[in-house]
């Protein structure tokens, strides 16, 4: 099994280039296969949710060309609707878009339940309520959901909830109802955005994607297109917040600044320095920051997906600060591990308790989840000594080349096997 190894102490300087958005990218490819023509998603992010997704895909028949690490070739057409063999898309949870794809193509489909994870339970109620609202049965049956429906007719949702993955699936099978849809009460996050944008691209008719109410206008064909994904707003924001955490100064690039407000006005708040370009943000701090507030909300709130590393940036403050994460039940889970590197983090329900300590002591943690283990690393490299932190198939679900984009930087990281003792103490005499 793997981990990262980091001597902490150096601040992070330099320029880092952002990927695509994973969480646009998983409802692009889902949608992909709705075209019975070639589809080119380029700026595509290389990560392990990705990948296992492009299996799904060629598992059920599509035809999957990886041009190359961030660029793939998608052709639907060669999916034989009547006879999918949903053996392996039961079997992860990466592919719940997979429902409102193939029932907006083949009008039926069945994949693995998303079940809980190391955040929250993850329901899809919502999911299910607009796929009936559109006139599909669902049954759930030993962990599988499927749903069909002889035909999809238009309809106005209301979502009880804000989801985004109920909005992307809901509006994937409405691009190809009969008649118009009204979305109400719907995620406006900018993967929304892209995932309609990109259905757009293929003849689909969406106005209003980003807004809460979303209007559909069904379909019968999708068309050959190609497409590049907006930038990562979360691994563009967990980099600002690690120039801020290891008091140095990055430029993050290839990014939308807009999607970044959110991040950039509290690392303002704190006294960091946040310079806006067309495309990229330079953050700086050379002292020791200021405490806040946080409740994360969905967008343009704060991102909950930004939570873990800004709770971790705030252990650092001069002050006390408060986390409210009123997204998912379960997502404080990182906070022993803060303490035991000598973080002081008090969880009280969806409420964390933050009072501010000088510097994090090197220690040996293990990453909970994708965000929280990102927040790990970059408070082991603003730490003082050496830091392991295991468990990093999660991290390497949702960042490309984590640890080489941290290198370039001025980052003392190294991915090393755990039981690797020979790797563990060259890095260890190299960093002295
Ligand atoms: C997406 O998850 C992201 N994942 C998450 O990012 C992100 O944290 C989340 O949106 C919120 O922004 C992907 O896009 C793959 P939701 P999703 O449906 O769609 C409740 C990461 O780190 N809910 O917006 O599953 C739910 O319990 C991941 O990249 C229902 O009650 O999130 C939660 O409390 C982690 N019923 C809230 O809504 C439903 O049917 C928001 O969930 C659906 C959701």
């Amino acid at each position: 099994m793997e981990q990262y190894i980091i001597k902490g102490g150096n601040p992070l300087n330099g320029e880092v280039t952002i990927g695509g958005a994973k969480n646009a990218a998983l409802g692009i490819l889902a949608a992909a296969i709705m075209a019975d023509d070639v589809v080119t998603i380029e700026n595509l992010p290389n990560v392990r949710d990705i990948n296992v997704l492009l299996q799904a895909i060629e598992a059920i028949g599509a035809t999957v060309d990886r041009v190359s690490d961030n660029e793939v070739k998608i052709n639907g057409s060669t999916i034989g609707c009547l006879n999918i063999n949903y053996e392996f898309i039961r079997k992860i949870r990466a592919s719940y878009y997979l429902l409102g794809a193939l029932l907006g193509k083949c009008g039926k489909a069945s994949v693995a339940l998303p079940g809980g994870c190391a955040i929250g339970s993850r329901p899809i109620d919502q999911h299910i309520k607009g796929f009936e609202a559109l006139g599909a049965k669902v049954t759930i049956d030993h962990g599988t959901i499927s749903t069909s429906a002889d035909k999809l007719i238009g309809n106005h949702i209301y979502l009880d909830v804000v989801s985004v993955g109920a909005t992307i699936n809901i509006m994937m099978a409405a691009a190809r109802a009969e008649g118009k849809t009204i979305l109400e009460n719907a995620a406006k996050e900018p993967h929304i955005v892209d995932v309609a944008n990109f259905l757009n691209s293929m003849g689909a008719d969406i106005k209003g994607a980003g807004t809460d109410i979303i209007r559909i206008q069904g379909v019968s064909k999708f068309k050959k297109t190609t497409y590049s994904i907006i930038p990562d707003q979360i691994e563009a924001g967990t980099f600002m917040i690690a120039a801020a955490a290891t008091k140095g100064n990055i430029l993050v690039k290839n990014v939308i600044p807009k999607h970044l407000e959110a991040i950039s006005a509290k690392l303002i708040e704190i006294g960091a320095t946040v310079e806006e370009y067309d495309d990229a943000v330079r953050v700086i701090a050379d002292k020791r920051l200021g405490s806040t507030q946080i409740k994360t909300l969905p967008y343009p709130g704060f991102p909950t997906d930004m939570q873990p590393q800004t709770a971790m940036l705030l252990a650092l403050s001069n002050g006390n600060s408060m986390v409210i994460e009123s997204i998912f039940e379960n997502r404080f889970k990182y906070v022993d591990e803060l303490n035991r590197m000598g973080a002081n983090i008090k969880v009280e329900g969806n409420v964390a308790i933050i009072e501010g300590i000088e510097q994090f002591s090197g220690a040996e943690v293990s990453a909970p989840d994708l965000r929280a283990g990102a927040a790990l690393v970059v408070a082991g490299l603003a730490g003082d000594g050496i830091t392991t932190v295991d468990q990093i198939h999660y991290i390497q679900r949702g960042y490309e080349n984590f640890e080489g984009k941290l290198q370039a930087l001025g980052g003392l990281i190294e991915r090393v096997d755990v039981e690797d003792e020979k790797s563990i103490n060259k890095f260890k005499l190299r960093v002295g």
